[in-house]
This record gives structure tokens, sequence and C-alpha cells, in this order.
């Protein structure tokens, strides 16, 4: 038992149900169906399981869950847009239960994946699991940022800067910024109990990215591709725990 054992039961229960959502939408995505059809299916899942989810009403937002298609940094809304074949999205869910949060992103991609996308979703996923590898307690934030920064522009991609990973426990945002680019030995030292997401965006070109007249959706300037992975993590005495595992092995695409 340790100080924060009570915490991570809860950000556990939090976490699971909000992978357990992603597992449940991965059976689910396929042409014709549309991003409004995904957000109800995960809206009544977490209702279903006791939970809440924290996109509704959270700032405005008006749907459950962000779904960030193609050229979508982050924070899409869900629409009647119904996915076709070679469309790529990222389904970001965060749940609440007994007032803890659980967030956690994956990328989808309908029917068969073109070759470029294929590396970029790669590329992003090993990013975001190469920074978690390194977490345990006296390393800095900076460490995260250099670790993901250092392999997204050796294989020749780049790291949206204008969002970031976040602290996550009873608040759904909270300190410290979890930057996704940066330098080693920088910034805040990690110590145990501390949870925060690391949720890294990664353009196919170049990184900057606007908002549309919406306020939320954020997109590419060049219009190229972006991927995101989100994982929800605490820091033990000698190392971390990933909360947003998936139940059924569903860690990266293809999935099924
Ligand atoms: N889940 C997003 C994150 O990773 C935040 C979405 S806020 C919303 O921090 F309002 F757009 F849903
Ligand atoms: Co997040
Ligand atoms: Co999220």
């Amino acid at each position: 038992m340790n100080n924060y054992s009570e915490k991570f039961e809860k950000m556990r229960i939090a976490g699971n149900l909000a992978a357990r959502t992603l597992d449940m939408l991965t059976e689910n995505i396929k042409p014709g169906i549309s991003t409004d059809y995904i957000d109800k299916l995960s809206y009544e899942f977490i209702r279903d399981n006791g939970g809440y989810s924290a996109p509704l009403f959270y700032r405005g937002f008006k749907k459950s869950l962000c779904t960030s298609l193609n050229h979508v940094v982050c924070h899409g809304v869900p629409s009647d847009r119904v996915l076709n074949e070679g469309d790529a999205l990222n389904i970001d869910v965060t749940a609440i239960i007994n007032d803890y949060y659980g967030d956690t992103s994956r990328m989808f991609c309908v029917g068969k994946t073109p070759v470029k996308l294929n590396n970029l979703i790669n590329t992003t996923y090993e990013a975001m699991i190469r920074a978690i590898k390194i977490l345990k307690p006296g390393i800095k934030l900076g460490d995260i940022g250099f670790e993901i920064q250092s392999f997204v522009e050796k294989n020749g991609f780049s790291v949206v800067r204008d969002f970031c990973g976040h602290g996550i426990s009873n608040t759904f945002h909270e300190l410290p910024n979890v930057l996704h680019y940066g330098k080693k030995n920088t910034g805040m030292e990690l110590r145990p109990g501390m949870t925060f997401t690391i949720e890294p965006m990664i353009n196919a070109g170049k990184y900057d990215v606007k908002v549309l007249a919406d306020g939320w959706t954020a997109v590419t300037k060049d219009k190229s591709l972006s991927a995101q992975f989100e994982h929800t993590i605490g820091i033990t005495e000698n190392g971390y725990e990933i909360f947003t595992e998936s139940v059924k092995g569903y860690s990266k695409p293809p999935y099924l």
C-alpha cells in the first residue's frame, strides 16, 4: 500500500472503461456508418457500464467523443459524415466513473490501408510506446518530448505543437502539460503517484494546425494526414502503469 493506491484503483477502472469502449467500437467500424453512429454507440456503452462520457457538454462540446478523420488532427466533431473505404480516423474516448477519468484514443482504418498511411500510423503508435517505456520516477517531462520528437522526425514526420498531453485524475485536464516535443533533462521531474496522458499528434506534412469555424475541429494547415494515439498512465515506484490498455489486444491497426 502507498498513498496513491486508492487513486490508482479508480484510474484503473476509468481507464479500463474507456479502453473497452474503443474495443467495442473496433468491432463496429465499417464503411457506411456515420461518425454520429460511433458517438451513439460510445455514449450508450459508457452509460450502460455505469459511467459518463466526459466530452459531452465539456466547454460547450456537444458530442460524447471525438472522431478525427484524415487531415483532422484532433477534436473532430461527430456528424452525419459517413465512413468510406480508405478513410483513417482517430477515435478519442474519455469516460468518467466514480469521479475519475480515463482518456484514450486509437487510429482506425476503413477498408484497406495505403502504405504511406500505414507508416504514419505505425510511427505515431511507436512514438507513444517509446515515450511510455522510459517512464519512471526521476526522469523529466522533457525526456518524454525528446523521445517522441526525435523518433518521429527521424521517420520524416512532424510533431504537432498546439496540443499536448495533460495531467488527469478526478478532473479531465490538469497540470502538468505533457509536451510531445522537447529537450532531454528539462521540465518537471516525474514522481510516483502522478497520472497523465501521452497523446502525440503526428502529421505527414508540416506541424502547423488551424481550428475550423466550429471552434473545435483542428486540421493540418497543409491538408496532410495526421495520426494520434493516447494512453492514460500512472507513475509507480519504479516505472509506470498503463490504465487504458485494450482488453482484446486491439492496440493498433490492423485489429481484426
Ligand atoms: N479527449 C481529448 C483529450 O485527449 C479532449 C477532448 S475535449 C472535447 O484531451 F471536448 F473535445 F471532447
Ligand atoms: Co487527453
Ligand atoms: Co483524449
